[in-house]
C-alpha cells in the first residue's frame, strides 16, 4: 500500500513537506507506542550487545531523520532498535536555504544540502532525559557537529559544548566529521585536526562511549589512518558512511543532476561503497571495536550482507522514505526468518 501511496501523493510533494507529514505520523506513533510496538516489537533473538549496551535489534535509524529528538518514542515503537538524532550544534541553526533535499528516484536515492538545520544541542538534552525515562525504548546515540558560523580551528569547543550536555543523557555519542554540507567539516577528518577534536571529546565523555562518523569519499590509507587513531585512543567505534559527494554511475539524467546542484548523495547507490569501507575497518580493526555499517540498506539481506561483512550494528536513512513506516518492522522480521543471531564471539 504504502508504495502505491508514495508513487501517487508523497512523490509530487516537496521532499521536505512529504518528511515533515511523514514525521507527524511518527510522533502519533509514539503517542501510541504500546500497541504500535506490540505490533513491530523485534524478536527477542535480534539482540546485539555492544558498548556495553542492549540494542533490541542491530537495525537502527541513522542521523538525520530525528535532527531534534522529538520522535524518539516513536522510531523505536516501529522497530528500530536504536535511534541516532542530530546532527546538533551548540547553538540553534536554521540550515541551508530550500529547496535542499531532493529525490533520485529511479536510483531509490536522495540528493541533500539541509545543513546541519537543529534546534541546538541543549534541547535535545532536554528531550533525551525525558525518553531515557522510560523503561522499553530504543538505544539512544547523540551525534554531533559543529555550527556553520564557528571557525574550523575553534571546532573542538563546538563537539566540547555538545559532548558536554549530551554525554550524561545519551546512550552513545557520534562525533560528526563527514557531512559534504558545512564548509570545512570534512577536513576535521585529517588526522592533525581528529586527534585532539577526538581526545577532547573522549576526556569529556566521561565514560559515554564515543565513535566518529566518516565520509566516504576518502581513499583506503585514510581509513587505515582513522581506524589506527581510533583504536590508539581508545575510542568505542567508527560508523561508515555519511553521504557521498560522488554521482558516478546514476540512472538521473546529468542535467537533472546539474539542476539539483551541490549536496550528498544516499540510498541504493551509496551501497556498493559502504560496503568496500565497511570491509576496510573490518580488515583492520580490532573485533571488540563496534563498527555500525550505513549507506544504501533497503532489505533485510542487505543488514545481513553487512553484519556477515563484520558490522556490529546496521543504519538506514533514504529507504525509509521510499519504503514507509513498516520498513523497520519488515528488516525485523526478515532478519528473524532468516534465523540471524548475533554471533558469540562479538557479545
Ligand atoms: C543525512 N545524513 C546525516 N548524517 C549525519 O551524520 N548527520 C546529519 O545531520 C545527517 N543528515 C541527513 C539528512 C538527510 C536528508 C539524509 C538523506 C541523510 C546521512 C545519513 O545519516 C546516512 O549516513 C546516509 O544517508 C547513508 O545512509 P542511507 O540514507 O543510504 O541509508
Amino acid at each position: 500500500m504504502y508504495p502505491t501511496l508514495f508513487k501517487h501523493v508523497f512523490c509530487r510533494m516537496d521532499p521536505e513537506t512529504a518528511h515533515h507529514l511523514a514525521f507527524a505520523a511518527i510522533k502519533v506513533f509514539g503517542v501510541f507506542r504500546s500497541p504500535v510496538r506490540w505490533l513491530c516489537k523485534p524478536d527477542s533473538s535480534l539482540k546485539v550487545e555492544t558498548l556495553g549496551l542492549t540494542f533490541e535489534s542491530p537495525f537502527g535509524i541513522a542521523a538525520g531523520f530525528d535532527k531534534n529528538a522529538e520522535g524518539i518514542d516513536g522510531l523505536g515503537a516501529i522497530g528500530f532498535g536504536h535511534v541516532e538524532i542530530g546532527t546538533v550544534t551548540p547553538v540553534g541553526q536554521p540550515g541551508n536555504p530550500k529547496p535542499r533535499l531532493f529525490r533520485l528516484v529511479d536510483d531509490r536515492g536522495v540528493v541533500n544540502r539541509m545543513g546541519f538545520n537543529n534546534k541546538g544541542s541543549w534541547l535535545a538534552e532536554t528531550r533525551i532525559s525525558q525518553a531515557v525515562k522510560r523503561t522499553k525504548r530504543p538505544i539512544i546515540g547523540a551525534n554531533i557537529g559543529k555550527n556553520r558560523s564557528t571557525p574550523v580551528e575553534q571546532a573542538t569547543d563546538d563537539y566540547v559544548i555538545s559532548t558536554q550536555r549530551l554525554a550524561p543523557v545519551a546512550d552513545y555519542l557520534a562525533v560528526n566529521v563527514s557531512s559534504p554540507n558545512t564548509p570545512g567539516l570534512r577536513g576535521l577528518q585529517e588526522l592533525e585536526s581528529l586527534e585532539p577534536l577526538l581526545a577532547s571529546v573522549l576526556e569529556q565523555a566521561a565514560g559515554t562511549p564515543v565513535l566518529v562518523k566518516i565520509a566516504p569519499d576518502m581513499g583506503d590509507e585514510q581509513i587505515d589512518a582513522i581506524v589506527d587513531l581510533i583504536v590508539k585512543l581508545g575510542l568505542d567505534g567508527i560508523i561508515a558512511t555519511n553521504t557521498t559527494i560522488a554521482r558516478e554511475g546514476l540512472k538521473a539524467a546529468p542535467q537533472e543532476l546539474t539542476r539539483i546542484g551541490d549536496g550528498g548523495l544516499s540510498g541504493e547507490p551509496l551501497a556498493e561503497r559502504a560496503l568496500e569501507v565497511l570491509k576496510r575497518i573490518r580488515s583492520r580493526a580490532p573485533e571488540e571495536l563496534c563498527v555500525i555499517s550505513v549507506g544504501g540498506i533497503t532489505t533485510a539481506d542487505d543488514v545481513i550482507e553487512r553484519l556477515d561483512a563484520g558490522a556490529t550494528l546496521v543504519q538506514g536513512f533514504t529507504a525509509f522514505l521510499y519504503e514507509g513506516p513498516l520498513w523497520a518492522r519488515n528488516i525485523n522480521r526478515g532478519l528473524r526468518k532468516r534465523g540471524w543471531r548475533q554471533p558469540s564471539t562479538k557479545r
